[in-house]
């Protein structure tokens, strides 16, 4: 992706380099005044990724964990990604693509640290949301647009450089003091994140397919609305002691108060659902405003019983605020 950036000259790329030795790396990073992120080049199943400041203390340890990926050939290749570490606020952007077009989504903010104030593990996301006009409370329309115009251009350039892709393009977005810059796309929907826009389209969802089939994508409808989505998870996810145990979802109580269940790593066996050692079902709430939707979303957590654990810090007013205060702050 970084090397398509370069050649087609597309803006919201980072700093990067690419290093399949430790000599060449530790140099590079002797004379490199910023903190890093140390991606391993293979597929780690999003464990792989390591950031200074976050993970890692500093730019020696990014070349200690660095050397490891290198060493066992983390992921099936021996080599890293060093990239300059962005710092703002993520957003997450999907976008239908027919190999040509694009039909962005509502962006959403996704939550991957595993506990209540952004602490703990980083998971494959502990709840999302999203807010009316497509916008976040902290991305303006010009930076949407920005981001929008990054992913129009990332699936021209796919299309020169090889087959047109049709499908989904998740784009995670960092929104800098500089603008909105990609952190990594991935060819299939968010999740959470889709939890969060698809109950929202508008447009009916085998007309978008057949539009994607046929190259003729245009405007995807959306309902004006903010959505919240809370991920249910086992006590103690990711390093869980419940996985296997049984659970109690009134779906029927949940869906009376306008809430939707989205089953995730759970099975459903004669006695009823159980837990696997991931997550394990979104709860998801819409309204006119993300605090309405929030309010519904978390008392349709209490019809969630067992050994379960969600953020109910996900979508309330004082974690957005802190993610608009951030962001103000980034701006100064
Ligand atoms: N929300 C993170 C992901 O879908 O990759």
């Amino acid at each position: 992706m970084r090397k398509l950036f370069e050649d087609y000259d597309i803006d919201g790329s980072l700093i990067y380099r690419v290093f399949d030795n430790y000599d060449d790396l530790s140099a590079f990073l002797d004379d490199f005044d910023q903190d890093v992120v140390v991606k391993p080049v293979g597929l780690t199943g999003g464990k792989g990724v390591k950031i200074v400041g976050d993970h890692l203390k500093d730019n020696e340890e990014a070349k200690e964990y660095s050397k490891e990926v290198i060493d066992n050939a983390m992921g099936g290749f021996a080599q890293v990604i060093i990239e300059e570490r962005a710092l703002g606020e993520e957003f997450t952007i999907q976008a239908f693509c027919d190999g040509e077009h694009i039909a962005p989504m509502p962006a959403a903010q996704d939550h991957p640290h595993a506990f209540e104030g952004d602490v703990g593990a980083i998971t494959g996301g502990m709840g999302s949301y999203s807010d009316t006009n497509g916008l976040l409370p902290f991305l303006s329309q010009d930076d949407y647009d920005k981001a929008v115009k990054i992913m129009e251009d990332t699936v021209k350039a796919i299309a020169k450089e090889a087959e047109p892709y049709k499908g989904i393009l998740y784009g995670q977005f960092m929104l800098t003091a500089d603008g909105p810059k990609v952190i990594e796309y991935n060819a299939r929907f968010g999740d959470p994140e889709a939890m969060n826009v698809l109950p929202l389209l508008k447009t009916p969802l085998c007309e978008v397919c057949q539009a994607i089939v046929d190259g003729t994508l245009d405007k995807v409808e959306f309902e004006n609305k903010a959505s919240v989505c809370k991920y249910i998870v086992p006590d103690g996810y990711p390093e869980t002691e419940h996985a296997g145990e049984l659970i109690e979802v009134d779906e029927e109580a949940i869906e009376d108060m306008g809430a939707k269940v989205f089953y995730a790593a759970v099975s459903l066996e004669d006695d009823g659902i159980h837990l696997s050692g991931s997550r394990a079902l979104g709860i998801v709430a819409s309204g006119e405003t993300i605090a309405e939707a929030e309010k519904t979303a978390e008392k349709a957590c209490e019809y969630v019983k067992g050994n379960v654990y969600h953020r109910r810090d996900v979508g309330t007013k004082a974690l957005v605020e802190k993610r608009v205060a951030h962001m103000k702050e980034i701006l100064n």
